[in-house]
């Protein structure tokens, strides 16, 4: 028999089944023919939260947890981050391959000549209450853009999705710029397309009556390298939700908020902001010891720690610590930094931590310098959304083109009643359970 299998006993049956086991991997669908009689549905997985499923065979992303390893396209995440740009990697992202000199040309003009928004998005945002979320407007306002685009919704069209695709990345530093002006009720700033990708974003966020704005090159670069460390993260939850949606073949504007509305949540991109608010709420290194205590009772999570896949380092975390002394160089030192690095450093000797390897991921430094950059915290997940959209937008295409991905549609064990007969509305007695219990205030 062929090692690379699996041979599993069924004792109900006392039936013995050989399943191969490729890359790691035995097929679920393989057990659906274990059964204990010609009408018994078959054998299914149980996985709550996805902890061991692989739902799709993917070339973008490697992630090695144990080891703390990120590559894009098989290239180390600190070597793209030290010597490319952020429109190059998108195009590597997307395409599997570095471009070449011309093609970056070619590939930046696209992006740069998709910036603008219809007009009807600056009626959609003043719509919105001023005190409305950023990550709120940009998630509806990406959403309305599929009312601007009907036509995005042919997704077998492998051009028409090449166009979706460049506006989206093109388009999405426009929303989010628009989302924090209005915020701020400042008038909303056309493109720029004489700046960089980033450049031009800080532009459409921070120019007033200045003719030309001149982003700090330092402040510029160090946002540049955030947004790579951003950009994709193989089959997160919102990366996830962005292939289940686009698998009922929704509009990819659709696709690409539902993905945002995942990432806003504060486990996950969401996190950064709690981050910031925890450290306010914390307010000395004095009171640290006692912040971590409560965690440890279970009263809170130190946000900003622990990752699902990466129990040793978060390399982005490595990467962004570098990024905030070039930063702070520029602008000072955010005061909050000191708590941070007293949290780290206590909870990383700490056995409670050490033992659910909880080590600082992605989101605990990028916060701080988000805010010292200028940032309100409520921009830091529109700020994860505009590079993480190239990554959404690359896992939707290789979804789209793969033979073996069907319409996603997991199994449940359903645990209710059966068979119930309904009583008159007339003849019911009060249950328990329902929302006519009163609710403990
Ligand atoms: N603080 C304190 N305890 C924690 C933390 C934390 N940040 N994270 C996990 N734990 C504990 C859990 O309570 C659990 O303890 P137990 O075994 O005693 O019950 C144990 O560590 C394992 O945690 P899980 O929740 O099972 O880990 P999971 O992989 O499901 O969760 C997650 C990962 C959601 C990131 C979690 O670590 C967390 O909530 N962290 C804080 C939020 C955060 O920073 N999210 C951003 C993640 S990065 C990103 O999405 C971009």
């Amino acid at each position: 028999m062929s090692p690379s299998t699996l041979t599993v006993t069924d004792n109900r049956t006392n039936r013995t089944y050989t399943f191969p086991i490729e890359d790691g991997t035995v097929r679920a669908m393989d057990f659906r023919g274990i059964k204990t009689s010609e009408d018994d549905f078959g054998l299914m997985m149980y996985d709550p939260a996805f902890m061991n499923t692989a739902s799709c065979r993917s070339d973008i992303t490697y992630i090695d947890g144990d080891r703390g390893i990120l590559e894009y396209r098989g290239y180390p995440i600190d070597q793209l981050a030290q010597r490319c740009t952020y429109l190059e990697i998108s195009y590597l992202i997307l395409f599997g391959e570095l471009p070449t000199a011309s093609e970056l040309n070619h590939w930046v003009y696209e992006i740069t000549h998709h910036t603008m928004l219809h007009e009807t998005m600056k009626k959609f945002m003043e719509g919105f209450r001023y005190d409305a979320h950023p990550m709120s407007m940009m998630i509806s306002s990406v959403a309305a853009l599929a009312t601007v685009y009907p036509h995005a919704h042919e997704v077998h069209d492998p051009a028409n999705r090449l166009l979706q695709i460049k506006r989206l990345i093109a388009k999405m530093p426009s929303i989010a710029a628009m989302s924090y002006r209005h915020s701020l009720g400042f008038p909303y700033v056309y493109p720029d397309n004489d700046l960089s990708y980033t450049e031009n974003f800080m532009n459409m966020l921070w120019r007033m009556v200045e003719p030309k704005y001149a982003a700090n090159p330092v402040l510029a670069r160090a946002l540049e390298v955030l947004f790579i460390l951003h950009m994709d993260h193989e089959q997160n939850c919102s990366t996830s939700t962005m292939r289940m949606v686009g698998s009922a073949l929704t509009n990819p504007y659709l696709c690409v908020a539902s993905a945002a509305a995942a990432l806003a949540g504060p486990l996950h991109g969401g996190a950064n902001e709690e981050v910031t608010r925890m450290l306010d709420e914390i307010g000395s290194i004095d009171n640290v010891p006692a912040y971590i205590r409560n965690v440890k009772d279970g009263c809170c999570k130190l946000m900003g720690f622990g990752h699902r896949v990466y129990k040793n380092f978060d390399p982005r975390a490595k990467l962004i610590k570098q990024i905030a002394e070039d930063v702070f160089g520029v602008t000072g030192r955010n005061p909050k930094l000191d708590i941070a690095l007293e949290l780290e450093r206590i909870a990383l000797q700490d056995d409670y931590f050490v033992s659910r390897k909880l080590y600082p991921n992605v989101d605990f430094y990028s916060g701080l310098i988000y805010q010292t950059i200028g940032f309100k915290p409520e921009m830091f997940t529109v700020l994860f959304t505009i590079p993480r959209t190239v990554g959404w937008l690359a896992q939707w295409q290789e979804m789209i083109n793969d033979s073996e991905q069907k319409i996603a549609r997991p199994r449940q064990i359903y645990t209710g009643p059966r068979s119930r007969l309904v009583v008159p509305l007339a003849e019911r007695e009060q249950n328990s359970g329902t929302m006519n219990q009163p609710v403990a205030l």
